[in-house]
């Protein structure tokens, strides 16, 4: 039997310093996703956005950059500190409200409508049920205004699941002192729901020592059509989706 609750802290408070070595260049991908945001908000009449899984601000803080009214969440306290540090190098520290929230806690923790809504980087399926995917769903929508925008970023999970890959690579950084190889090994569980633990490798060193720690996560699998009836029940509308190199990227407009 397999656990539904999903302790994503651990996790991401373990990798925070890390986190950016996740990306091949960080930076770049942080000015990418801003370009990328913008388009989908073209038209839109967007001011206000509420990202509701910051992680270390890679969309927080372009957008903060391209002078949205930018409100950032994530139940990770070490993550928060790592996009803290960053908004202050990119000099939006004070153009960012920091709220420390789970999907879940939202509508404690928030009131103001928002103009959209966004979660990237594969957040929503560290919910596990349909029940908790549902509820975070029906947060953001009730955190939005009337034809308010929703964009959700997460894995093509349904090309995944046919062949349900154990190896994946992820980067090499060389490093002047110390180089960083970082690798997945995916565990499947057919569940249901169907559910994939990426266990993270991050091995450090240089010459012929190294280091090597795994660090564990859990994702559900959510394929694209459980997502869309989900979207549609917590009464989304407009359903669009597209492919930004590894994620596939949903919008949809509060009804
Ligand atoms: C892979 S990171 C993505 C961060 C950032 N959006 C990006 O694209 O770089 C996933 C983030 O989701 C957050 N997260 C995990 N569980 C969550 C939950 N239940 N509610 C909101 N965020 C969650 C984690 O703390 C982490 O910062």
């Amino acid at each position: 039997m397999q656990n539904l609750r999903n302790d994503t802290n651990t996790f991401y408070d373990a990798v925070a310093d890390y986190y950016h070595l996740f990306y091949r260049d960080w930076h770049a991908t942080l000015q990418r996703e801003g370009s990328a945001l913008r388009r989908l908000f073209r038209d839109r009449n967007i001011k206000k956005v509420l990202d509701a899984s910051c992680g270390t601000g890679t969309q927080a803080i372009a957008l903060a950059k391209l002078n949205y009214e930018v409100t950032a969440a994530d139940p990770s306290f070490k993550m928060l500190l790592k996009a803290r540090e960053a908004a202050q190098s990119y000099e939006v520290a004070n153009d960012i409200t920091f709220v420390r929230a789970g999907f879940l806690e939202l509508p404690y923790a928030l009131v103001d409508p928002y103009d959209a809504v966004i979660t990237k980087g594969n957040a929503l399926p560290h919910l596990i049920t349909d029940d908790e995917i549902l509820r975070a769903l029906r947060n953001f929508n009730r955190l939005m205004r009337r034809d308010g925008t929703l964009v959700i970023g997460i894995r093509d999970f349904d090309f995944m699941l046919e062949d349900r890959p154990r190896f994946v690579p992820r980067h090499v950084h060389d490093g002047s002192e110390q180089d960083t190889i970082l690798f997945d090994v995916w565990d499947w569980d057919d569940g249901p729901p169907i559910t994939v633990t990426f266990n993270t490798f991050i091995v450090t060193g240089k010459g012929d020592s190294y280091n090597v720690t795994k660090y564990p996560v859990t994702y559900r699998a959510l394929r694209q059509e459980e997502l869309k009836a989900m979207l549609a029940e917590a009464g989304f509308v407009d359903v669009k989706s597209e492919t930004q190199l590894w994620e596939l990227v949903f919008t949809a407009r509060k009804a």
